[in-house]
């Protein structure tokens, strides 16, 4: 979602002649787009702007902003900011730039070393739907289709930095997505806190997914959703969806019904299992990631080994797994008993060891087999290509594509845990999701005349 605000930000920017730099030395201002979710993240941020300090020596008239979450968390608070605005308030940064200018030389007359910082931390219903944010790789593009969450999670601390969950109208996403396919975008990624509770004026989320599913950008994923906001119709709009990709992000955040009472999360293990359950049964190739957090106030030994059963049981993708961090505001904030950090970490390892052996062995079972990929570029290393699957796996290959090109490839091996294999001739028909009301020939002269680069 930063990744994406950040995008609104430049484009906002742009239309009052900012430019862009790759180069922090060449900046007159600098946004620094912060995340509050845990208090790891904040500190790095905190630690990035104190860096950003010594661009003052060399640059005097430098400004630094620091906008997003953490923002609307702390405010004025943050040193180090000549300006500070919340995920709401972006549209005023134009005003608040100069703001800040007239406010330094104004400092400056009266020859005080500081000066007062601009602060917009305002909670409004903000949906930048007008804003048609441009893509940074030219190949694959975020958008959004709602803000804010109602959900509160008795640890999170979202809801009262993003504010109330808003949708946004279907004309704008539909149009968004439009203009990006027509700038020859391959994938989308929608983005919403719990994207599969988006509701407007009858519209629903599998909905939606339909609709979308009839523009021309070739790739459509989604994330996050929410398991209690799990539906058959939208397993369906996934299945039927020819360019819904087969990936579906479920945070399960524990395995313990005790700990998802206490997190507030309104679903309960064995609900969860159906999901998973349902979700597979009606798409085989499906691929399931999650987001698990351990450490939660008054988690039992008993109820961390129910979280990994499960974990076992699931056999997921991959994870994102987190130890349980405290944050302001929050119910969870002042639950009891805590857990000790030492056992949050030493819970942390034990949950990441076993959950990385099933992700290589999930891995491992596409050796062998042949993946549609969407070319993304050159590996870390730069002796091979990457890119991604339908089920969003990164797979790494040689030969000869070109960022944004739609291939096959055959996976041979796992380097490290990452599927390696080699690029096949693009032409052969693409192993995809098949529309089954197509007759055979149909479907792949349609996915050949659309996906093959
Ligand atoms: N501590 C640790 N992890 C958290 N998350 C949300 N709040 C916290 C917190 N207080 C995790 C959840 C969520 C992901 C985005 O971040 O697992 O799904
Ligand atoms: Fe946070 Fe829960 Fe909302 Fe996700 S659904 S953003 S975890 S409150």
């Amino acid at each position: 979602m930063n990744v994406y605000d950040s995008r609104i930000i430049a484009q906002i920017l742009s239309e009052n002649g900012y430019k862009e730099t790759a180069d922090k030395k060449n900046a007159d201002v600098i946004i620094v787009n912060t995340c509050s979710v845990r208090e790891h993240a904040e500190q790095r941020a905190i630690g990035r702007i104190g860096e950003l300090q010594d661009l003052r020596k060399e640059n005097p008239g430098i400004l630094i902003g620091v906008v997003g979450c953490m923002a609307q968390n702390l405010g004025n608070s943050i040193k180090g900011a000549d300006f500070v605005v919340g995920p709401s308030g972006y549209r005023k940064l134009p005003q608040i730039i100069v703001q800040s200018l007239e406010s330094r030389v104004q400092s400056s007359k009266k020859k005080l070393t500081t000066h007062n910082s601009q602060s917009c931390i305002e909670q409004t219903d903000e949906l930048y739907s007008d804003i048609f944010p441009e893509s940074k790789d030219g190949i694959t593009a975020f958008v959004s289709v709602m803000r804010g969450c109602d959900n509160f999670c008795s640890y999170c601390i979202v809801p009262y930095v993003r504010g109330q969950a808003r949708s946004r109208p279907p004309e704008d996403i539909l149009k968004e997505i439009e203009l990006l396919s027509s700038k020859g975008i391959k994938k989308i990624t929608l983005l919403g806190q719990s994207v599969n509770e988006y509701s407007y004026n009858g519209v629903n989320f599998p909905h939606l997914l339909r609709l979308i599913d009839g523009t021309g950008v070739p790739w459509i994923n989604f994330t996050t959703s929410h398991p209690k906001n799990m539906s058959q119709e939208l397993i369906d709009a996934i299945r039927d969806g020819e360019k819904i990709c087969e990936w579906l992000h479920l945070p399960m955040q524990s395995g313990a019904n005790e700990i998802l009472k206490k997190m507030g999360r309104g679903y309960t293990k064995e609900k969860y299992l159906d999901w998973i359950h349902k979700t597979r049964k009606s798409i085989p190739e499906v691929s399931i990631t999650t987001d698990i957090l351990v450490g939660f106030p008054g988690e039992s030994e008993k109820n961390f080994n129910e979280t990994l059963e499960v974990i076992k049981e699931v056999r997921f993708d991959s994870a994102y797994m987190f130890k349980y961090s405290e944050r302001p505001h929050t119910k969870a904030y002042n639950m009891k008993p805590k857990v000790p950090e030492e056992m949050r970490i030493e819970r942390l390892e034990e949950l990441i060891n076993i959950q990385n052996k099933i992700t290589r062995e999930k891995n491992s079972e596409l050796i062998g087999t042949t993946q549609e990929v969407l070319v993304l570029g050159k590996s870390k290393r730069g002796n091979s290509l990457y890119g991604r699957t339908r089920q969003n796996k990164v797979v790494l290959f040689n030969g000869k594509a070109s960022p944004g090109d739609f291939i096959k490839v055959k996976i041979k091996e796992l380097r490290g845990w990452t599927p390696y294999g080699e690029l096949l001739s693009k032409k052969e028909p693409l192993i995809t999701r098949i529309n089954t009301n197509l007759p055979e020939t149909e479907h792949l002269e349609k996915l050949q005349g659309e996906n093959v680069a």
